[in-house]
């Protein structure tokens, strides 16, 4: 349910921002056989598990600046999700694999955003526990406890990258996953210029344009039934992209990203792909 709310409306669409904008697509010599890891199935961490370990014991005390959920600072007793996700998922994070690992975040109410581990890894983000403006004894306000325990992620950015993290609450479990896996029905298999394409689609429409179903549903799906490549001309995707109010005064692709000529040429290769791939009825 959450997500329904979280896609239909911008507000709350900025505030769980799932995937940054800053993410660098690749060029468009990547290859296939570049993407292929040793991890073939997801990685599964069960936050319950922490509980038993002595990672809780390694927990500090956090400010945050800006808190998506609050609209406001925060104080948090939480842990390093760095150190979370080292030490359990040590082995697959090097530099090599964090470019093709995506992680995901499952809640209790089974809401589950993702991530690319790079992102994750390149910013402060923290499990947090228990918050400072509890009763005391108490690790949430009431208001929050149900939904809020176990963990809450959070993360130690400024005010205006905060709507590019994922926020969930109620978070149950992390999954480590192949970015073929995580995005299946989206992902271009074996075809070398197209995931170039997925690369440009992944990091700047995903959050809120799908292809196959797979992605934010605010702005409209690119594929099933029918590609975009079937009722746009290539040109009017290029100058809708580019300044959607040019188009539809009222447009609400408001933050519209910066596409390099390259990155264009990509990503309609991708769309040109998936238009060969679509869902089976
Ligand atoms: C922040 C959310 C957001 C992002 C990111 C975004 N869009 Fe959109 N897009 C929208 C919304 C909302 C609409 C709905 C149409 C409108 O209001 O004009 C839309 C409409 C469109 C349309 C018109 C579709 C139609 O059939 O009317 C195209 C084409 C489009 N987007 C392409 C893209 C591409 C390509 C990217 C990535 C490079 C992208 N958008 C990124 C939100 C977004």
């Amino acid at each position: 349910m959450r997500n329904k709310i979280f896609f239909y409306a911008l507000p709350l669409l900025l505030a769980v921002g799932l995937w940054s904008c800053s993410e660098n697509a690749s060029p468009a010599s990547r290859q296939e056989s570049e993407r292929q890891d040793s991890l073939s199935a997801a990685t599964i961490l069960d936050l319950s598990s922490l509980r038993e370990d002595d990672e809780l014991l390694a927990a500090i005390d956090i400010r945050i600046p800006y808190d998506l959920m609050a609209g406001a600072a925060r104080e948090y007793r939480a842990i390093s999700l760095e150190k979370v996700l080292r030490n359990h998922f040590g082995a697959w994070l090097g530099p090599a694999m964090a470019d093709s690992l995506v992680l995901s975040f499952i809640c209790k109410d089974g809401y589950a955003p993702s991530m690319p581990l790079k992102q994750a890894l390149e910013a402060d983000g923290y499990l947090a526990f228990k918050s400072h403006q509890s009763p005391v004894g108490q690790n949430w306000p009431d208001s929050l406890a149900e939904a809020y325990s176990p963990f809450y992620l959070v993360w130690e950015v400024p005010r205006e990258e905060a709507a590019h993290y994922p926020w969930p609450y109620g978070l149950v479990q992390i999954r480590l996953q192949p970015v073929a896996l995580a995005y299946a029905d989206a992902y271009p298999k074996g075809s070398g210029p197209a995931l170039a394409g997925f690369d440009v689609f992944r990091a700047k429409c995903l959050k809120c344009h799908s292809v196959n179903k797979v992605g934010g549903n605010m702005g409209q799906e690119f594929n099933y039934p029918k590609s975009l490549t079937e009722y746009w001309e290539k040109g009017d995707v290029k100058a809708f992209v580019n300044d959607p109010q040019s188009f539809r005064y009222n447009s609400e692709m408001t933050e519209h990203p910066k596409l390099t000529e390259e990155q264009f040429e990509a990503l309609w290769d991708y769309l040109l792909y998936m238009k060969d791939h679509k869902l089976e009825r």
